[in-house]
């Protein structure tokens, strides 16, 4: 499995590799850098060793162990992975500068790509660190990425400070604003749908209403500068919103009950794989002539 190459100002992560083996094992050589952890890994044997469980990694599609580099030179090495310490194995970050290159804000500038990658690209709902209580430096570094304290335990054999941090809303969707021929009908099968998905009514006036989820609402709006009656979804503009739904089951189940509020099935010979082998998803239009599509967020289920 191939990880991402993440480049910053001054640095690159790429996936560590065997070649990478000799330079990690300099990297741990002080012994100050094992001093917040169990193993000592200025013994080259246990620096092999850690390099060896970080080659033959094996885990979710985007997570794993990267080499950061500092003008082709390996200075440190970062890590995204489910974690073996905290329940349900939620990601953990993990981060390592050698001592003759610390003070210069590179871990903070490393971990903040991970990061970048894990909540923005991979889309994970939290990111978690586990910081020895007394290990100084890489507080600072988590407390300015962002990570919020919210509690400690023992973990790694001592006692860890537990941190999290979340995606912020930076950059995502603010609203999306439908503008509607019919608003009672947009009511009933736009109310209904967002409605079953958990979005609450936010605003409301005699043209328009809107509905909330989260950071992002939706307005559907019968403006009276309106320009046509219907909605043309192979014209340019807007073709479809997509939706998430949490399970494959929910989208049958809202498949099944759509016809009753206004929403015709589209591809329905190939439901629900109309998008693909691998993507489980409901296509559906309104009598607007909008079209949505829900699409499960789980993986495919395991092979029997
Ligand atoms: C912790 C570690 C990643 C920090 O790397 P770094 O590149 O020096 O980190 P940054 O420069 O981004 O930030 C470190 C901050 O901690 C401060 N700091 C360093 N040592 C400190 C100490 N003993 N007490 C208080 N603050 C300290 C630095 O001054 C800096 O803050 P500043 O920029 O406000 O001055 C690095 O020292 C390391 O790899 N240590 C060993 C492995 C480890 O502990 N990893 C973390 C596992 S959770």
């Amino acid at each position: 499995m191939t990880l991402p190459t993440l480049t910053t100002s001054r640095l690159t992560l790429r996936q560590l590799v065997e070649a990478d083996r000799e330079a990690v094992v300099k990297v741990f050589s002080d012994p100050e850098m094992s001093r917040f952890f169990a193993a000592d890994f200025s013994d080259p044997a246990s620096a092999s060793a850690m390099v060896d469980r970080r080659l033959t990694y094996r885990g979710p599609a985007g997570q794993g162990h990267w080499a950061i580099e500092r003008d082709g030179e390996v200075i440190g090495v970062a890590h995204l992975r489910p974690s073996s310490e905290l329940p349900g194995g939620v990601p953990e970050l993990g981060y390592y500068v050698a001592s003759a290159h610390a003070g210069q804000g590179l871990a903070t500038e490393a971990a903040q790509a991970v990061l970048d990658h894990g909540l923005g690209v991979l889309g994970l709902p939290a990111i978690w660190a586990l910081v020895h209580e007394h290990n100084a430096a890489s507080r600072k570094v988590a407390a300015r990425l962002g990570f919020l304290d919210v509690g400690s335990g023992i973990h790694y054999g001592d006692l860890h400070r537990v941190l999290v941090t979340l995606p912020t809303a930076h950059g995502r969707p603010h609203h999306v604003e439908l503008w509607v021929p019919d608003l009672a009908e947009a009511e009933r099968s736009w109310g209904w749908l967002l409605g079953e998905l958990g979005w609450r009514e936010f605003q409301r006036w005699p043209a328009g209403v809107s509905w909330r989820l989260g950071g992002t609402y939706l307005v559907v709006e019968a403006s009276p500068a309106l320009s046509a009656t219907n909605h043309e979804r192979t014209r340019p503009g807007l073709n479809h919103l997509a939706l998430h739904v949490a399970t494959r089951t929910e989208v049958d189940a809202l498949t099944t009950r759509a016809p009753d509020h206004g929403w015709r099935p589209l591809f329905a010979d190939r439901y629900p794989h109309a998008g693909g082998p691998a993507h489980y998803a409901a296509y559906l239009e309104n009598e607007s002539g909008f079209e949505v599509e829900l699409v499960a967020s789980e993986g495919s289920p395991p092979e029997e």
